[in-house]
């Protein structure tokens, strides 16, 4: 049986093959470390790596490539923007709706008594309305941390609404890209956003243990760097350079992955963002219309296909998520993900918390019509069976 991929949301796969060439070649025919050493291969290293933050810096408009810092994961930006920008006593406000990458970061933080933590509810269709985030902003509010676009339910939140709100009060504006990176536009100057963070390996395409944060040129001073050591950079120093990239890039890059991700995001640009952006609409839009067509199958978030992208969350009859998953691999391949999605807060406004989550089925560029129709097919006869029973 064919594996049918759908679970892009976790992270992209296939590649681009560019992708797996970039880091066979490096590890068989360089294997040198980025910024440290003079031999030919470290410099060609480095190279392709300020290139690689060039292009990103590019991809999201912002001003320097400088800004742009790797990290190893979504996860792993996130605490750095979290965990570097706010000062005790600070008022943070994030929403229902975000992954726990943010909340527990945020939650931690509150727990020792450094910050206050306030929770805009989202709609049960997972969107979050700008007023609800307007009215909870206080004298010591700092920050706003917003998931751009729910690994759940898809729902894409008003996040250039929410950024003008951001400015407006001179607050920091964090934005969790990791769903929405690659998979659409995410032009930084129409959003306003000063830190944004998101994973290498999923809409990027890149591999796993690659993961980014841009980081506004207002806030470089601010935010304090989370990993301290070496740079290959201003070693005779005993303190973290404060110069960027290096202030938050301690210790040896994942060079295979960093280029394999370069690999990937030079597929994105050729194919270009727009394209794809059409390409899993138009799944998400056959997925879903087949999905709301079939009885017994419930399927989660917003009726309007331009206010999501291809994240589609459902139930089905009585079964659990972790069921139905089993089922819908060991009967036509295809391979989603059950459960809370490590987001448990929509659950709560999903009604879907107390029925162990959703299933959920993501697509990425390289599903295909027929990935689809076959997890249809496999829904609609599992859904036969449970009617029959
Ligand atoms: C919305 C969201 N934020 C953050 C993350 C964390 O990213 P990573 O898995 O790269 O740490 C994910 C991953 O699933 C996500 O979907």
């Amino acid at each position: 049986m064919n594996r049918i991929y759908l679970d892009n949301a976790a992270t992209s796969w296939p590649k681009p093959d560019a992708v797996y060439a970039s880091v066979d070649r490096y590890l068989r025919q360089n294997g040198a470390p980025a910024g440290r050493g003079q031999s030919h291969e470290a410099a060609e290293v480095s190279r392709q790596i300020a290139q690689l933050r060039t292009r990103i810096a590019e991809l999201l408009g912002a001003p320097h490539a400088g800004q742009i810092v790797f990290t190893f994961n979504g996860t792993d930006s996130l605490n750095l923007a979290i965990r570097g920008i706010v000062r005790s006593g600070d008022h943070v406000i994030t929403t229902q709706v975000e992954h726990n990458s943010t909340l527990r970061p945020l939650r931690s933080l509150e727990q020792q008594g450094e910050v206050e933590l306030t929770i805009v509810r989202c709609d049960d269709q997972g969107m979050i309305d700008v007023d609800d985030v307007r009215a909870q902003i206080k004298p010591n509010t700092a920050l706003i941390a917003l998931n751009h676009v729910s690994n759940v339910t898809g729902t894409i939140q008003p996040a250039q609404a929410i950024g003008k709100l951001a400015r407006e009060h001179d607050l920091v504006f964090l934005l969790d890209a990791a769903q929405s990176l690659g998979h659409m536009p995410v032009d930084l100057q129409q959003i306003n956003c000063d830190l944004l963070a998101a994973p290498g390996h999923k809409g990027l395409l890149g591999p796993l243990g690659t993961g980014i944060l841009y980081v506004a040129e207002r806030l470089v001073e601010r935010l304090a760097p989370l990993r301290l050591g070496g740079t290959g950079t201003k070693s005779e120093l005993m303190t973290q350079p404060e110069s960027m990239p290096d202030k938050f890039e301690a210790g040896n890059h994942n060079v295979p992955g960093l280029l394999g991700l370069g690999a990937g995001v030079q597929y994105l640009n050729e194919r270009s963002i727009a394209d794809l952006e059409r390409h899993e609409r138009s799944l998400t839009k056959q997925l879903l219309d087949a999905l709301e067509a079939t009885e017994g199958v419930r399927v989660q978030g917003p009726s309007q296909l331009v206010d999501r992208l291809g994240v589609v969350s459902f139930q089905l009859g009585q079964h659990e998520p972790g069921e139905l998953a089993t089922l819908l691999e060991m009967s036509a391949g295809v391979q989603g993900r059950p459960g809370l999605h490590c987001a448990p807060l929509i659950h709560q406004a999903l009604g879907t918390a107390d029925q162990g989550g959703t299933m959920r089925l993501s697509v990425g560029a390289f599903t295909t019509t027929n990935d689809v129709v076959a997890a249809i097919e496999g829904i609609r006869q599992l859904a036969t069976m449970s009617l029959d029973f």
